[in-house]
């Protein structure tokens, strides 16, 4: 059995951390919360270690990992260099989820990064996530605490469910923040190159960065129990939802409807979950993957989702949509 901790984010008890980073220091895994989802973290310099947490997800091995470090100084024994346009990205949204990918230097083993010779580091404004690293004293490879394929963990018991024995120990800090992972950019010359969207929207990266290109590639699809249907986001798209939720019905299945809360009076003769209000996209990114778990465990055969606007944290939102849709 992994052993699971509770820690209180407003008072962190360093004892717990402590013995969290002998795990890490020891070549063993630790899952813990961050803004953005629950990570999986393993000593970054420990091959063996790093194999572990490619092990533990059943993740491919040509799927690089990001690097979590506590302190900016310690980019330097990372990266070659650092470009003037990712300064200031840094200065802007550092602690915080933004992942950066710079050229790599020897010490980074290649499991991480897949063989590339670009690392992705980014440094967690989570206070848990934080403390261990600093307390662990080396830097750590943290990708998301899910099994390959599944949406990432916004709570810890998202993390014994997909996880359960394959990590060493579990901190619980309760629900993560954001709950969408953090935005990758890949410095291209003059601008920058959206890998992911994320919890860093496009508008807020513009406000450093002039020139910010989105090129997120095709990607396999969320392994979920539902089918999922997103409809367009327009005036009709209550009837659109109900009618084709009706239709799904009518043929026997068990039909779940992951709606605004703006819209939710329209549904109540239906399984609806509201993820948040359009108005307020923070909330939308924080209980997504929650909802499209709930509605799995229910053993529901088709998620109709309705589609939001694709600005601010709406893009990252509906990039993690189309990833549960089969489109
Ligand atoms: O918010 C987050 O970033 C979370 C928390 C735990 O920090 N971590 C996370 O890691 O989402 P992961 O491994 O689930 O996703 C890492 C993403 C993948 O899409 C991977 O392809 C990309 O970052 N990535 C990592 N290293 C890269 C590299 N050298 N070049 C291009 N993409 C890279
Ligand atoms: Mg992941």
């Amino acid at each position: 059995m992994s052993k699971i901790l509770k820690v209180n984010p407003l008072n962190i008890d360093p004892k717990l951390i402590e013995e969290a980073a002998r795990i890490i220091r020891g070549g063993g895994l630790v899952a813990f919360p961050t803004e953005t989802v629950y990570g999986l973290g393993a000593d970054a310099l420990n091959g063996e270690a790093v194999s572990k947490v490619f092990e533990a997800k059943k993740r491919p091995l040509d799927n690089p990992l990001i690097i979590h470090i506590a302190d900016k100084k310690d980019l330097a024994g990372l990266v070659e260099n650092v470009p003037a346009e990712a300064e200031k990205l840094i200065d802007r949204f550092w602690l915080g989820p933004l992942t950066l990918i710079f050229k790599k230097t020897q010490k980074v083993p290649d499991l991480v990064t897949s063989g590339l010779d670009m690392v992705a580091v980014r440094m967690p404004s989570n206070m848990i996530a934080m403390k261990l690293i600093a307390a662990a004293g080396v830097p750590m490879a943290v990708p998301s605490a899910n099994l390959f394929g599944r949406p990432s963990p916004t709570m810890a018991q998202h993390v014994i469910d997909d996880l359960g024995d394959a990590v060493d120990m579990i901190l619980d800090g309760g629900k993560t923040e954001i709950g969408v992972e953090s935005t990758v950019v890949e410095l291209a010359d003059g601008g920058i190159v959206i890998l992911r969207p994320g919890g860093i929207s496009v508008e807020e990266l513009k406000s450093v960065v002039k020139k910010v290109q989105v090129r997120e590639k095709p990607s396999w699809q969320y392994s979920l129990r539902a089918r999922v249907i997103i409809v367009e986001n327009d005036s009709k798209q209550i009837e659109s939802v109900s009618s084709i939720a009706k239709d799904y019905i009518g043929q026997g299945n068990k039909v779940g409807i992951m709606s605004k809360e703006e819209h939710s009076h329209a549904y109540r003769e239906f399984n609806n979950k509201a993820f948040g209000p359009e108005s307020n996209l923070r909330i939308c990114a924080s209980k997504l993957f929650n909802v499209l778990r709930e509605f799995d465990a229910e053993n529901i055969d088709i998620i109709i989702a309705e589609a939001i606007p694709e600005r601010g944290l709406g893009l990252a939102i509906m990039s993690r949509l189309k990833k549960a849709a089969a489109f």
